[in-house]
């Protein structure tokens, strides 16, 4: 991540938000940083050229979050499928984040960002899986913002990983196999500490999911932008929220009709919530 954050953050809301009630702000953001190789090929550059721009979009992003007071951000930066691609393109990731872990993690933890790895960290290299437990373990007790990095991780993954723990909970007796529903097992899936995705975010043109939190995601709003990730900066993740604001969210519910107001919960209500 280049530059550098604010030295401090204002601790209230950005101005741009103060005309929204707080149920019409995203509590949790999640984003599919997508375009950054398209960018690159229109600038007749590498594909790890984008990847190192789209580092700026993200620490541009971190900064309006802890601006607004988002309370967690998500982030898909490694999907379980990018093992796919070239090598140099997958070595030249790698060594982005671990650079971007040895620069960053001070300075946000100075901000008092809890920084959170979700996925499998198994596949990862000795020396990046020492500095993300590190990162984690140093900015465990922070609360500003929940800053989680989707890295090795998969939809479906983190489905399968919920579903082998809960059948290893039921070996241990600690709850009856018949016992078990959504409630129950939203405690193994990965962020179950914070409340469900409410703005779904994918930048680049592409119009789907890619196997991105599809449990936590259940009842996102889905916002496609064709902004390629390293172009995506305040004023578009503004545009996102602006549009957040203007749905209308029932979750299977009703709204309020001619004074008749049937109640629709809040997100974090949802069964399965992870709260
Ligand atoms: C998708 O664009 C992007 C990625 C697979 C990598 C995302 C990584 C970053 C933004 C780097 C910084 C991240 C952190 C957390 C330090 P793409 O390559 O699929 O783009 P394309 O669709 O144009 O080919």
């Amino acid at each position: 991540m280049e530059g550098s954050l604010n030295s401090s953050p204002p601790a209230l809301p950005d101005s741009s938000d103060a005309d929204k009630p707080a149920s019409r702000l995203p509590r949790h953001i999640a984003i599919v940083m997508d375009g950054n190789g398209r960018w690159a090929k229109a600038r007749f550059q590498p594909r790890s050229f984008g990847h190192r721009a789209g580092q700026k979009a993200v620490r541009a992003t971190i900064e309006s979050c802890l601006r607004r007071g988002i309370a967690a951000l998500t982030l898909f930066a490694f999907s379980s499928e990018n093992w796919q691609r070239p090598r140099d393109e997958v070595g030249a990731l790698m060594e982005l984040f671990l650079k971007a872990l040895d620069r960053e993690v001070d300075e946000l933890h100075g901000h008092g960002v809890r920084i959170d790895f979700i996925g499998d960290l198994c596949a990862f290299a000795p020396a990046l899986r020492e500095r993300m437990t590190a990162a984690m373990e140093k900015t465990r007790a922070n609360g500003k913002l929940a800053l989680n990095i989707a890295v090795n991780y998969g939809g479906r993954w983190d489905i399968a990983n919920a579903v082998k723990q809960a059948a290893m909970a039921t070996q241990r007796g600690e709850v009856a196999a018949a016992a078990l529903d959504e409630k129950s097992i939203a405690r193994f899936f990965c962020l179950a500490d914070l409340p469900p995705v409410d703005l779904f975010i994918r930048t680049g043109g592409e119009q789907r999911i890619s196997n991105f939190l599809l449990w936590q995601a259940a009842y996102s709003e889905l916002y496609f932008s064709d902004v390629l990730w390293p172009d995506f900066d305040a004023d578009c993740l503004q545009r996102a929220i602006d549009e957040f604001a203007r749905r209308e969210r029932r979750f299977g519910g009703l709204v309020e009709k001619s004074g008749q107001a049937r109640s629709v919960p809040d997100s974090r209500d949802q069964a399965g919530s992870q709260e």
